[in-house]
């Protein structure tokens, strides 16, 4: 039964048969979007006649109520279907868990805020079908003025130096190899799997560095629309997890370290410099009177600023996917602070040990060692306690459950 035949009507049908030959599977990562939902829905249905399809959304336990939006429409039209994540952000994660729950073979991807023109999908679903390609991406820069949705002179901007830069680590031939709408072969999907990143905005590109052999790729132009509800979410953070992606891709061939990790231990750099930026005027403040107190106290204060510096920067960045708030977030910090202090014991302790043992080595090394142990055990411990699935103690989870909304509302 061709449900995609007759489309609008069919939604409104007793018919909920489950088809077991889906044959387009398309995944819509949202964020705030409820306003989006309804006409996202209906013009798809309006463009794939004669195509059977699902509509996967994956919300990211968006605070304007998305979710239950989906939720309804899905009671109603089995071909739509919600995944709801808890705890989590990110547009790439929520694109690659859409995927990998769709029945078709072949998954487009498309954002939920109705920039991008669906009256394309067809034949960039065709031309996959047909095996004219593995990927068939849409450009917004193959029509002259195909990218005028963008919505600022700065954003075009970011557009265009991050399109010239991808191609060239990358050494890809594409007009727009950060557009976030795209067709795909599902078994290209799992085949990037083991080499996607967790950070990143920009799902496409992962898809084609990682996966191997390299799908081959064709582009389709189209217009990217002006967004009329809701914000964008590609904000500076974006930005930094753009860069973080570069560092992780190129150096993972030799030094295969993760990009949070990479995050991690660059913030925790710039941390020392605070440290000493703090150190030095609260001396003065505090008298440094040979090895007396002042130094000690200026030493407390610094190694606290710190910490806070590090603890903050990372929630933000590193962690922008898991941030802890409210409640959580001073929680977090308790357990931040403890675990790090147990991070600089170890540092003193290596050192220590090694330049005893070892007294005819230049003390750089004994140093390096005993900074590499606390950057690595920080970042172990703190990535599973303090940002990790840690259970925290009922009380501090009640009470953040009354003050996440007010938070959520707040970042979104
Ligand atoms: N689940 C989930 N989680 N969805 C998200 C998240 C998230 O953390 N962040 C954003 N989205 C959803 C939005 O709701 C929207 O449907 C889609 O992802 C795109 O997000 P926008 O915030 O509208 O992005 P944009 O329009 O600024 O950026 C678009 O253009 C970029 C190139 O300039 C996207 O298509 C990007 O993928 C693309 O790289
Ligand atoms: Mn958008």
């Amino acid at each position: 039964m061709a449900l995609g035949e007759d489309g609008m009507a069919a939604r409104h049908s007793e018919d909920t048969t489950i088809h077991a030959e889906t044959m387009l599977s398309v995944v819509v990562p949202t964020y705030n979007e409820s306003k989006n939902i309804h006409e996202m829905v209906n013009r798809l249905d309006a463009a794939l006649k004669g195509i059977l399809w699902e509509l996967i959304f994956v919300d990211d336990g968006s605070p304007d109520g998305t979710a239950d939006i989906v939720r309804a429409i899905a009671r109603e039209d089995r071909r739509v279907r919600l995944i709801s994540r808890h705890n989590r952000r990110g547009l790439a994660s929520a694109v690659i868990e859409g995927a990998l729950a769709a029945s078709a073979d072949i998954v487009a991807v498309m954002d939920g805020d109705l920039q991008h023109d669906e009256s394309v999908l067809p034949d960039m679903y065709r031309q996959v079908r047909d095996g004219e390609a593995d990927l068939v991406s849409a450009s917004r820069f193959l029509l002259a003025d195909g990218a005028k949705g963008l919505s600022s002179a700065k954003r075009a901007a970011i557009s265009n130096n991050g399109i010239k830069l991808s191609n060239l680590i990358f050494k890809l031939d594409m007009t727009d190899p950060l557009t976030g709408f795209f067709v795909v072969r599902r078994d290209v999907v799992r085949r990037a799997l083991p080499d996607l990143s967790e950070l990143g905005f920009k799902v496409l590109m992962d898809l084609i560095v990682s996966a191997r052999p390299r799908p081959r790729v064709v582009e389709v132009p189209f217009r990217f629309r002006e967004r009329k509800h809701g914000a964008s979410k590609l904000d500076n953070r974006v930005m930094y997890e753009f860069f973080l992606f570069f560092i992780e891709k190129r150096i993972s061939s030799i030094l295969p370290l993760p990009a949070r990790f990479i995050s991690f231990a660059f913030i925790n750099s710039i941390g020392i410099l605070v440290h000493l930026a703090v150190l030095f005027p609260a001396l003065l403040l505090l008298g440094n009177r040979g090895a007396g107190d002042g130094f000690v106290s200026a030493q407390l204060v610094a190694t606290f600023v710190a910490m806070g510096f590090n603890y903050t920067v990372n929630n933000l960045v590193t962690y922008s996917d898991r941030q802890l708030r409210g409640a959580k977030f001073y929680f977090g910090f308790l357990v931040f602070a403890t675990l790090c202090s147990v991070g600089i014991l170890g540092n003193v302790g290596v050192a220590s040990v090694l330049h005893e043992d070892y007294p005819t080595l230049s003390v750089f090394i004994p140093a390096v060692a005993g900074a590499l142990i606390t950057v690595v055990w920080n970042y172990v411990a703190t990535n599973a306690f303090v940002w990790g699935r840690a259970k925290y103690p009922s009380i501090m989870v009640r009470r953040r459950a009354s003050l996440k909304h007010a938070g959520d509302q707040q970042a979104a």
